[in-house]
């Protein structure tokens, strides 16, 4: 038997409902926000997530990076955004309308270490907003996400929200933690070592040094940033506070990816056994993205979910799934003529709308109707002897267990009128 990879996982049928939900409630809205679904490839070239300014240990580690036989250096995407990214600019969607409001669902790779709620294959549902510098849009793209938290039912859940400034800002606050990091720079991991002078925000997220007191102690981004960036944060807080979004200030959030400038925020839930997985989504603004990625200079925010989390949450709250539609007719039959008949009145139910099925592997009456009630069917439609002479089917309710022997002619119309179809 050969095993899925580490850090995979299967989707099983009793499952996949749950996905559905996920994914129809994520579309519904994308809808109402006005969001329209952007599908790109899952691999790229290297180049659109390896690129000189993202020095995360998501891109720099984690990506799954392999050579085509035309020797084409590809990645399989390890987030969504910068892919997104690129396809608006291939496409130049910013010729038609100003402002391009995109979702996307799909699975990404990151070769993490595998643990609750972490995988090496795992699904988003995100949006990304390209073409707008106005706050108000960024408590749009927060207040969808904050919307779509409250229409799953989500309760214990919270909106953490901080500023990371623009590129001054952000570039004033990367030499004060230089500074702040360098007397320390003994104590520190191997990695952070070389982030002191590549990239000092990342000692902030630093898995191993998480807990060191040096970065416990670090400067917060609030004391270095230009009065533009503070009043296009208040700005941010009061739409979020007109739209009613609760949210608390985090200042020590920075988030994992060096594309961020201004706004930066997480979706964390409190669940039992979650740990460090209890990130449900987060994302940000970005000032320099699309032009990095050969575009004009247009600045976006985003944000995405990992599903996965999300269906744990959910599952862990209690919250019930829609369930896939219930099998409305099931048809068994005694005989082969009997089956000729309700084949053929099978693809009729399927027809006309109705959830239709019959045993293809059983012929005896007993164990069909096993199958039938196994299906949970609302009907089942049972052709026999006395059936096949009288040219009826007996249509019985399986909730009521009343009966009717019915003229073939007139079954389907019967039925859907039972059903109320
Ligand atoms: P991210 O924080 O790296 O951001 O990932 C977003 C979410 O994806 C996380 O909060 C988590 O729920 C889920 N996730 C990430 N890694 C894993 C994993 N290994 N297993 C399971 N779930 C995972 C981004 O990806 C940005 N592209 C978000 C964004 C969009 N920023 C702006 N626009």
């Amino acid at each position: 038997m050969i095993s899925k990879a580490k850090g995979t996982y299967d989707v099983l049928p009793n499952e996949s409902h749950k996905w559905h939900t996920l994914e129809e409630k994520a579309r519904q809205i994308c809808v109402l926000f006005g969001y329209q679904e952007v599908r790109t490839p899952i691999f790229e070239y290297k180049e659109v997530f390896h690129r000189q300014n993202e020095q995360s240990d998501m891109v720099t580690k984690e990506t799954y990076n392999f050579m085509d036989k035309g020797d084409r250096e590809l990645t399989l995407r390890p987030e969504g955004t910068a892919g997104v990214i690129r396809s608006f600019v291939e496409n130049k969607l910013y010729v038609e309308t100003p402002l391009n409001k995109l979702y996307y669902i799909g699975p990404n790779f990151r070769y993490e270490r595998p643990q609750k709620g972490r995988f090496r294959q795992f699904s988003q549902f995100g949006v990304e907003a390209i073409g707008s510098n106005d706050p108000a849009l960024d408590a749009e793209v927060i207040g969808l996400a904050y919307s779509f938290i409250q229409k799953l039912g989500l309760k214990g859940v919270r909106v953490r929200i901080n500023t990371l400034g623009d590129n001054e800002s952000r570039a004033a606050f990367k030499a004060a933690l230089k500074n702040h990091f360098e007397p320390h720079v003994d104590t520190l991991c191997e990695d952070c070592k070389q982030r002191i002078d590549k990239n000092p925000l990342r000692i902030l997220d630093c898995k191993i040094d998480g807990q060191h007191p040096a970065v416990v102690k670090a400067p917060t981004t609030q004391d270095y940033l230009n009065d533009f960036s503070k009043r296009y944060f208040q700005s941010v807080l009061t739409y979020l506070d007109v739209a009613n979004i609760d949210y608390e200030i985090a200042p020590k959030l920075v988030r994992g990816l060096d594309y961020y400038t201004h706004t930066v925020f997480e979706i964390e839930a409190d669940i039992e056994g979650f740990g460090a997985q209890n990130v449900l989504g987060g994302g940000g603004r970005y000032q320099s993205l699309v032009k990095e990625l050969g575009g004009p200079d247009l600045p976006g925010i985003g944000f995405a979910f990992g599903m996965e989390r999300l269906i744990i949450a959910m599952e862990s709250e209690n919250i019930a799934f829609e369930q896939d539609p219930r099998t409305d007719i099931f048809f068994i039959a005694t005989d082969a003529n009997a089956r000729t008949q309700a084949l053929k009145l099978l693809f009729e139910s399927r027809n006309q709308n109705m959830v239709a099925d019959m045993d293809f592997v059983s012929t005896s009456f007993k164990a069909q109707l096993k199958s039938g009630l196994k299906k949970n069917a609302k009907y089942l439609g049972i052709i026999g002897e006395t059936e096949l002479q009288n040219k009826t089917i007996s249509l019985k309710n399986t909730e009521t267990q009343q009966q009717e022997e019915v003229p073939l002619k007139i079954a389907i119309r019967s039925l859907k009128d039972w059903l109320g179809k």
